[in-house]
């Protein structure tokens, strides 16, 4: 059977398509043109949904936003690297049309996560997709196949996107945006930044309330001896469930350390929107578990934002060091451990939840010392300092005791 990337190479024109045929194909120019609009509608779109993601409140578009962020995210690098190689600066390669501005400010002026849907689902990712159909039609296949494999692949993931949260097909845009000139001596298109979030959001029919679920004893997160693994039933129901929260307030707390810092280097937005969707797939995972083996579901208990709150009060670097540098570095403790207890009692199923997430917390953790050095002049000795100093305010499940200087 063919792969669906081989079939659609094909039917693209990847293939063996040197009959007379061929297309002319774009000039280097125009061809860098295009990537840079395709730049700018894919650059709003990472910016918007970190924005939006946290105030999404139903967990399947949750999810799927933080999938499509890293998605986007990735799809970026790789139309940079191609405006490199076209000539072209790929750090800011002139500002949008007029034209294009206008569908960026539909995306810049949602007023809520749906209007944003609309705007990115509805208006710019059919343009995007539409541009990119056009362009891989009309490109020459040997001269520019750098431009058509990185095109099929960005493409696919467009149209998946447009199908999995898009409108009907019929309210898709058809023009061609990548046509559309750059201005070169244009100054740079600011990026709007949301309002700070009071509290990120969540299903209606999850009760969040102040002190989240008083099933959650202080003894499930700390670390060390007193450390209790949750065994029994009932237990792991309510840690599960507790779990899947934290996670989700992990993606959007990346999310939003992304949305907010617009002038960080991009390989930091790439960062964060991985680990963005490595959180929303972490609760993925619980909350399967606790379908397919606790018998509970999400929505079951109560939850609450005091964590969140506490961490997001603070500036970047002390989101960095307290969350990645601390958090996420003491968590890996307590997850082989749990996996270790469980894996003894036989509960394989559980004890493999703790295996990914502990893999997966490693680059999480190297991500605050990669940001929170930059952050720091490049110093990762200051960094390690101002963990150290800012851990002095916690209490023994790293919750921060005092407001942020
Ligand atoms: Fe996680
Ligand atoms: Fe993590």
């Amino acid at each position: 059977m063919k792969s669906s990337s081989e079939t659609t190479s094909r039917r693209r024109g990847a293939g063996p398509r040197l009959a007379p045929g061929r297309p002319l194909g774009y000039d280097v120019d125009d061809n860098a043109t295009r990537f840079s609009n395709y730049f700018h509608v894919l650059r709003e779109l990472v910016h918007f949904t970190n924005g939006w993601l946290p105030l999404e409140p139903s967990w399947p578009r949750k999810y799927t936003l933080g999938d499509h962020v890293h998605d986007d995210a990735r799809a970026l690098s790789k139309i940079k690297r191609r405006l490199y190689e076209l000539r072209s600066p790929s750090d800011y390669p002139g500002s949008p049309s007029p034209e294009l501005e206008e569908l960026l400010d539909g995306m810049a002026s949602a007023d809520s996560p749906g209007a944003y849907l609309e705007a990115a689902y509805g208006e710019a990712k059919p343009a995007l997709a539409e541009a990119m159909r056009i362009h891989v039609e009309n490109l020459d296949p040997v001269a520019d196949e750098p431009s058509l494999r990185l095109l099929n692949q960005v493409l696919e993931r467009q149209e998946r996107h447009v199908r999995e949260l898009g409108p009907a097909p019929a309210a898709a845009a058809k023009r061609d945006v990548g046509a559309l000139p750059v201005r070169l001596r244009a100054i740079p298109r600011e990026l709007r930044i949301l309002p700070p979030l009071v509290e990120p959001a969540r299903d209606d029919f999850v009760e969040v309330t102040e002190q989240g679920d008083p099933y959650l004893t202080r003894d499930l997160y700390i670390n060390g001896a007193e450390n209790h693994v949750p065994i029994e039933p009932e237990e792991q129901r309510h840690f599960f469930h507790g779990l899947m929260d934290a996670e989700l307030s992990a993606a959007e707390l990346m999310a939003r350390n992304s949305h907010e810092h617009p002038d960080m280097p991009w390989d930091f937005h790439v960062d964060m929107a991985r680990q963005t969707w490595d959180e929303v797939r972490h609760a993925k995972v619980h909350d399967l578990l606790m379908k397919e083996e606790l018998g509970c579901s999400w929505g079951d208990y109560p939850v609450g934002f005091s964590y969140f709150k506490s961490i997001y009060a603070y500036d970047l670097l002390g989101r960095l060091c307290l969350f990645n540098g601390t958090s996420e570095q003491r968590a890996m403790w307590r997850h082989s451990h749990r996996r270790k207890t469980l894996m003894e009692l036989g509960q394989e199923r559980v004890a493999f939840v703790f295996d990914y997430l502990l893999a997966d917390e490693v680059p999480h953790v190297h991500n605050g010392v990669r940001w929170g050095s930059h952050l720091l002049g490049g110093s990762e000795a200051a960094y390690r300092d101002k963990v150290r100093e800012l851990r002095g305010d916690l209490d023994d499940t790293g919750v921060p005791t005092g407001t942020p200087a």
